[in-house]
């Protein structure tokens, strides 16, 4: 027997090793279960792997379908970690609050990470299905739009097309209405006896944050100070953040330069003119230009 038929044949006959990996064997996992297995109560997979309703014949569009939920359950667990730092700073727990950021850059990794299947469309192939996505699109994600306004990019007409939807409508008024993370990062600075102006602090933050001249000599202060102080390891977290949510928007931008040029966007704005302009804003942006004057 050649090589090649010896491993056919092992692979059709199934040798003594086979007993001992099914789950029949006496250590194997439990198989028996009264109801639904715990896995499925826990996960909900049978919900999550029953939720992709493709609206063409395209194979290609499963893909794109999946990588956007994939983004979305992202988008969930990062406003998830953002809100746990927020509400542990306002407790001054910075290292919780630390803690909970640096989860969230590993999972904008991933995140960003998953643009891999969509990167390199070709708009034949975007075009296979891009009509059946009628008027929809990312921009209408409310939960990015959640991660939006807690990094202080607020604007009340962002709910304007969630009127449809209650819930959505309420929890994206809430994170309006809230302050944000660096609302909060800010206050405490101020706890702390920095000089951040009572105009910062008591702005209205349903609005978005516009930069500060003393804000950013505070953190040129810090910055210029202890490496390892405990703001100056909150502010290179923040960094972090800020840094992976612009790597995203470009992502997305070159994703879809490649997909569709300089074409209208299915939500109706000018495509990569508009998310040009979205991509150069900068995420805390006193902790960029602090940087010119350490
Ligand atoms: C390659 C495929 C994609 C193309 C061609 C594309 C195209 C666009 C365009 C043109 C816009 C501007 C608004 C509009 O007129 O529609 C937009 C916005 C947006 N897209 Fe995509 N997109 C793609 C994939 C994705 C994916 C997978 C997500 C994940 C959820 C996503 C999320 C978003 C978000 C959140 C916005 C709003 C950005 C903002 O408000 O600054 N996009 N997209």
């Amino acid at each position: 027997m050649s090589h090649e038929e010896h491993a056919a044949h092992a692979a059709h006959e199934p040798g003594p090793q086979s007993a001992v990996a099914d789950g029949e064997s006496p250590d194997g996992p439990n198989l028996d279960f009264a109801g639904t297995t715990p896995y499925e109560d826990y996960v909900q997979a049978d919900v999550l792997t029953h939720l992709q309703h493709p609206r063409s014949d395209d194979p290609g569009e499963m893909v794109f379908l999946v990588t956007t939920q994939v983004m979305e359950l992202w988008f969930t667990v990062i406003v998830h970690e953002w809100e746990t730092a927020a509400r542990a700073l306002r407790e001054d727990d910075v290292p919780v609050a630390i803690a909970a950021l640096k989860r969230s850059v590993r999972e904008l990794e991933a995140l960003n990470h998953s643009w891999k299947p969509l990167g390199q469309l070709t708009p034949a192939q975007f075009n296979s299905y891009r009509g059946a996505l009628g008027e929809g699109s990312g921009f209408q994600s409310a939960m990015y739009r959640r991660m939006e306004f807690l990094l202080g990019e607020k604007s009340a007409s962002m709910l304007v097309p969630h009127r449809g939807a209650p819930r959505v409508h309420a929890e994206l008024e809430k994170a309006l209405q809230e302050p944000g993370l660096y609302d909060e990062v800010l206050r405490l600075l101020a706890r702390r006896g920095h000089a951040v102006p009572a105009a910062v602090l008591d702005r209205d933050v349903s609005r978005r944050y516009d930069p500060s001249p003393e804000v950013e000599a505070v953190w040129t202060a810090l910055y210029a100070g202890d490496e390892g102080a405990e703001l100056v390891r909150l502010g290179e977290a923040l960094t972090d953040v800020g840094e992976l949510v612009w790597r995203w928007r470009n992502d997305h931008l070159v994703a879809t330069r490649r997909a569709m040029g300089s074409k209208t966007g299915t939500g109706g704005s000018a495509g990569v003119a508009w998310l040009e302009k979205r991509a150069t804003k900068n995420v805390f942006p006193e902790l960029w230009t602090a940087r010119s004057h350490v």
